[in-house]
């Protein structure tokens, strides 16, 4: 099965798809983690995308979707996918239904005063790309990964000016996938204001429906 998890910066998209990986045994494909781990190893593609994703803009679309679309091509791929941060414009999307057409796309509805209360409390892990909360989803040991015992660090582009570049952007380029994804069936709207378990307890049941009913 093959989900799209969307919604606005600090929707909880990274949150869910790393729980639905879990829970459903099938690959979480952040494009926003792909583009992390290559600007921490310092290779030619972190190079190429570092200034525009700290100062909270957008990757080409060229770029983006050739690297969504060789990745899609591997093997973990085959069975299905939960891909996050991808499409966020219109030429993106229209890409994916050409070459692997999504079957449902998840969009978590929140409000703009959560996403910067989440965003101005995110912590990262610099080992597995988990996310936590200094309030909302603390780790047991302040600083410290819950799962692999990794650093934890403020994103680069979590600083306010780069926030509220990523809703601008968001708001006129991605949020106007909602109506792309109305036409073609896809979309499945989940409430994501609440806690993190309440929103995965519903979220979970919606998406076993979603599976059942499609292979029926
Ligand atoms: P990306 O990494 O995709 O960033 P984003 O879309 O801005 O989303 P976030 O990762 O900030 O939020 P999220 O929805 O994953 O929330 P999270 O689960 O962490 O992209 C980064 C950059 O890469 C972009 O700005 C762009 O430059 C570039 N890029 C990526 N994809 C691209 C594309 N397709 N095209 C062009 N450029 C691209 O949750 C946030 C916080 O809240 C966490 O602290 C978490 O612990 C907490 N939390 C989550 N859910 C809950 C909950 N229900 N209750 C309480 N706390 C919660
Ligand atoms: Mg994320």
């Amino acid at each position: 099965m093959k989900f799209v998890f969307f919604g606005a910066p600090g929707a909880g998209k990274g949150t869910m798809a790393a729980r639905a990986a879990v829970a459903f045994g099938l690959p979480h494909i952040s494009t926003g983690e792909i583009f992390r781990a290559a600007m921490r190893a310092g290779t030619p593609l972190g190079l190429r995308v570092k200034a525009v994703i700290e100062s909270g803009g957008l990757v080409s679309d060229e770029l983006t979707i050739g690297l969504v679309r060789e990745r899609l091509g591997e093997a973990d791929a085959a069975r299905g996918w939960l891909l996050d941060g991808f499409p966020r414009t219109l030429a993106q999307a229209e890409a994916l239904a050409g070459f692997c057409p999504e079957d449902f796309v998840i969009d978590l509805e929140v409000s703009d005063a959560k996403v910067v209360e989440r965003l101005s409390g995110r912590r990262m892990c610099r080992g597995c790309g988990r996310s936590f909360h200094v309030s909302l989803m603390p780790p047991a040991e302040e600083g410290v990964c819950d799962g692999c015992g990794g650093e934890l660090y403020v994103r680069d582009d979590d600083g306010e000016a780069s926030v509220r570049s990523r809703l601008e952007h968001y708001y006129r380029q991605t949020a106007p996938l909602v109506d792309f994804y109305k036409r073609r069936g896809t979309l499945v709207s989940v409430d994501g204001e609440g806690r993190a378990d309440e929103v995965w307890v519903a979220l979970e049941e919606r998406m076993r429906g979603l599976i059942a009913s499609a292979e029926a």
